[in-house]
Parts: C-alpha cells; sequence; structure tokens
C-alpha cells in the first residue's frame, strides 16, 4: 500500500482525485491537507469534509492550511470551479470539524511519523508544503515520493501566457519547494505533472457516462452535454450523482473558453501517477520558477540539458497513455 499525505485546494479536479484514491486499494491517505487556491481555504477543508462523509471515508483527518500564499494575494477562481469549488454540486454538509492540527503540522508530524515511507501528493499551490519544509528543513530526505500537479513545460500556460494556476498563486512557495527537494536522491526526485501532460487527459461526457454505467446508473440517469444548464445528474448512486454535477460545471467552463465541452483531468492524473509512476514517461530536469517579473511571474523554467550546471531536482511528466488513465478511473471511481 501508499501511504500519502494529499494537499489540495478542492476544486472539481481536485475533488476527483480524491475520488480517485479513495476507491484504490493500495492508497491509504493518512491525511488530507486544504490549501488556498480554487477557492478560499475555509471552503476547501468544507469540501474535503463534505466527500469524505459522503463516500463513507468521514475519519480522514482534514487540516486547514494557510490562509494567503506567502508572499502575494491570495487569488481564486470561482469562475472555473464554481462559488465553492465544486461546480453544480451541493455536497450535504458532513456535520464533521476539521482537526485541531494545521497542515503544516499534519506534513511534519506525518513525515516524522513515517520516515522514507510517505508519498506526498500535491495538485494546489505549494504554500502549505513550503511552510512545513521551513519548519522541517529535512522533509525532502524524509519523504518517499512527492508528486506535484504544477507548472508547464515548454508549453503555454492556463493562467499567464507561461503560468500554469497552482504555480501562479504561489510562485515563492513552489521556488522554495523545488530549491529544497534538490538534496534528494535521483530515485527520489519530485514527479511534476504539469499541463504539457495533464492537458492530454480530455475527459469527455463519454467517460462520465462510463464512470456511471459501471456504478450502475441506467442511461436516463445520466447526463448529457444537450440536456441544457440547469438539468442535474439523477443517479441513484450519490458520489456518482454530485461528481456528475462538478464535472458538467467544469466542462461548461472548458467550452466558455473555446476547447470543447470537456474537461482536464489534471489533478486525478497526478493521484494516478502517485499510485503508479509508470503511467507517465518521465524525464529528468533542473526547474526553477520566476518570482519577480511581471510578464513571467509563476513561470516554470525546465533546464533539461546542464545550462545551469545545477543537479536535476524533478522528474518531469512528458507523455502518457489518456486512455489507460481512464480505463483506472472508469475502474476504481466505478466501483463506488
Ligand atoms: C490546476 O489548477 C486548478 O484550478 C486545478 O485544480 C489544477 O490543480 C491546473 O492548472
Ligand atoms: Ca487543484
Amino acid at each position: 500500500t501508499h501511504k500519502l499525505i494529499v494537499d489540495v485546494d478542492t476544486g472539481i479536479d481536485d475533488s476527483l482525485a480524491l475520488l480517485y484514491l479513495l476507491a484504490s486499494p493500495e492508497a491509504e491517505i493518512l491525511g488530507i491537507a486544504s490549501t488556498a487556491g480554487n477557492v478560499p481555504v475555509e471552503q476547501v477543508a468544507a469540501n474535503n469534509l463534505n466527500w469524505l462523509a459522503l463516500c463513507g471515508a468521514p475519519d480522514i483527518e482534514v487540516a486547514l492550511g494557510a490562509r494567503e500564499p506567502l508572499v502575494i494575494p491570495l487569488r481564486t477562481t470561482e469562475e472555473t470551479h464554481g462559488p465553492q469549488g465544486i461546480g453544480h454540486a451541493v455536497l450535504p454538509d458532513s456535520g464533521r470539524k476539521r482537526s485541531v492540527r494545521t497542515a503544516t503540522d499534519l506534513w511534519v508530524d506525518l513525515v516524522r511519523e513515517y520516515p522514507g515511507q510517505l508519498t506526498g501528493l500535491v495538485t494546489g499551490p505549494l504554500t502549505n508544503l513550503a511552510l512545513a519544509i521551513r519548519r522541517e528543513p529535512d522533509l525532502p530526505s524524509l519523504l518517499k515520493r512527492l508528486v506535484v500537479m504544477g507548472g508547464s513545460f515548454n508549453y503555454p500556460g492556463n493562467t499567464t501566457p507561461t503560468a500554469e494556476w497552482n504555480v501562479s498563486v504561489d510562485p515563492h512557495a513552489a521556488k522554495e519547494v523545488f530549491d529544497a527537494f534538490s538534496v534528494v536522491p535521483a530515485h527520489r526526485r519530485p514527479i511534476i505533472c504539469g499541463l504539457n501532460v495533464t492537458e492530454s487527459i480530455e475527459m469527455f461526457p463519454e467517460h462520465v457516462r462510463r464512470l456511471a454505467e459501471a456504478a450502475g446508473s441506467t442511461p436516463e440517469e445520466i447526463i448529457s452535454p444537450d440536456d441544457g444548464p440547469d438539468v442535474r445528474s439523477s443517479a441513484s448512486n450519490s458520489v456518482i450523482r454530485h461528481m456528475s454535477d462538478a464535472i458538467r460545471f467544469y466542462m461548461e467552463f472548458h467550452r466558455e473558453y473555446d476547447q470543447g465541452f470537456l474537461a482536464h483531468m489534471h489533478d486525478p492524473f497526478a493521484a494516478a501517477v502517485a499510485l503508479d509512476p509508470s503511467l507517465a514517461t518521465l524525464k529528468p530536469a533542473t526547474v526553477d520558477v520566476e518570482t519577480e517579473s511581471p510578464l513571467l511571474i509563476g513561470t516554470t523554467v525546465a533546464d533539461w540539458v546542464g545550462h545551469w550546471k545545477r543537479e536535476p531536482n524533478a522528474d518531469i511528466a512528458v507523455s502518457t497513455d489518456p486512455a489507460e488513465f481512464f480505463d483506472r478511473l472508469v475502474h476504481r471511481v466505478g466501483n463506488y
């Protein structure tokens, strides 16, 4: 099994990453750190608690992270993820409380408790992890492996022409984290899943249909692109119903930006890679982040060929087989 700490800014695709892990028998989630990003951090924590309760895993600890990025003010993106970060879904209130530990404490306590055994998955800004490394500078060496969804490598950004959202929200944190991981040996280099690979993971209504069918929904219960803006999924399986309402919002968003009625599965892909790195082709590089220039702030730069004469500090995902990813997603999440 994989012992995991998951740091998320839930978020529609973060939600699906959580569902993927919860449905994976080899994943043992020891704690969830909530980070400010897609929506404010209190809302992220509430979304995490509500998904866990809905999925029958109410005992997993959910910690609250920093309210603001390290240096620059927080930006959120309700237009991408919906007013509460979960699209059209309205989750029942779990009534559960978040942990008394902060997200920083959670990271530090868990790596100390499970040295060399813990996989860290970050699918939001890297603020919590940067703060945890300030507190425990040995964290990069204590972690078994870090997997990050973030950045964009030789590929356009989705927030500025060159910057990806998670890094763009807290570029200073991303820089601190990548710098800190330059000490780890090659087999423990962080795996970075950037837009260059995650935008190849395109979820279409057909995939949602397959998922819902796998979970026992009838064809009438399943959303279709032509159903119109106000139609909610009626799937009897509540996880599938809320998931499809969340994803439909994400597809509407992508359509508005002329990308088609589809949704990029950035974070679920990173989750799948955390459980099985062989899903992606990886290429070592030295990664750095621009934190100053108004034109390029938040841009990730990869040195693939040694210009900087610095050892690689990351393994960058450069390609994958999207069909294989979707088979795994349907097989797992369809089991709810
Ligand atoms: C990332 O930005 C967020 O909006 C998504 O959840 C994903 O983690 C993609 O750039
Ligand atoms: Ca995210």
